[in-house]
């Protein structure tokens, strides 16, 4: 028990036993009253849903690749195992790289799945300064099962105006608009903020 509530049932047994006459004799009638225990979501506020939407976009080769690769299994291990990657990748608006940057995807992601090609992600989205989520911060963290074209990972937390968030983001690889040196990646993120 939290120690706020507490005091309130305590409050509630005391009301209780005050009344009890008064609940004795409605009782006489049909129904028997409703005796409803103060619930800890009463004072709770209602939670607001929020969605963005922005193009990831993966540099793997060129002259200024995004992507790194920061660790290369020496043996040929099943699926990848362990091999892994750094990101400082571009966010923006639309599909195209040249179009409006709302913020960085900024993390590594690695093979961590024997049996198919399954990845971990640990991003942390960092949202432009000068954007409508100035200076904000989500933390993404989930399971990536990269040949799905459409992944869902869990939203972890946020910071700034996106403290306490909670969520998923739904990602859907553009096969049609990417290639070897460069992968795009839709994202469509619903958070939930107290
Ligand atoms: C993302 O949302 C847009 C509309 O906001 C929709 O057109 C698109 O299909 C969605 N993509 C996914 C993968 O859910």
């Amino acid at each position: 028990m939290s120690s706020h509530s507490h005091p309130l049932r305590f409050l509630f047994l005391v009301f209780c036993l005050i009344h009890a006459p008064l609940f004795s004799s409605s009782s006489s009638q049909q129904e028997q009253p409703q005796i409803m225990l103060p619930s800890e979501n009463n004072n709770k506020p209602t939670q607001k849903l929020t969605t963005l939407h922005f193009y990831y976009h993966d540099i793997l080769q060129g002259e200024h690749p995004t992507v790194v690769q920061i660790i290369d299994p020496s043996n040929n291990t099943p699926n990848g195992l362990g091999t892994t990657f750094v990101m400082d990748n571009a966010l923006t608006e639309g599909p195209d790289l040249s179009s409006k940057q709302v913020g960085r995807a900024q993390g590594i992601f690695g093979s961590a799945s024997i049996h198919d090609r399954g990845m971990f992600m640990l991003i942390n989205f960092a949202f432009s300064e000068e954007g409508e989520y100035k200076g904000s911060t989500l933390s993404m963290l989930g399971r990536n099962p990269v040949m799905d074209t459409v992944r869902e990972m869990p939203i972890v937390g946020g910071t700034g105006l996106f403290r306490f968030a909670s969520g998923y983001a739904i990602a859907q690889s553009l096969w049609s608009i990417s290639s070897d040196e460069h992968f795009v990646v839709e994202y469509n993120v619903t958070i939930s903020l107290p």
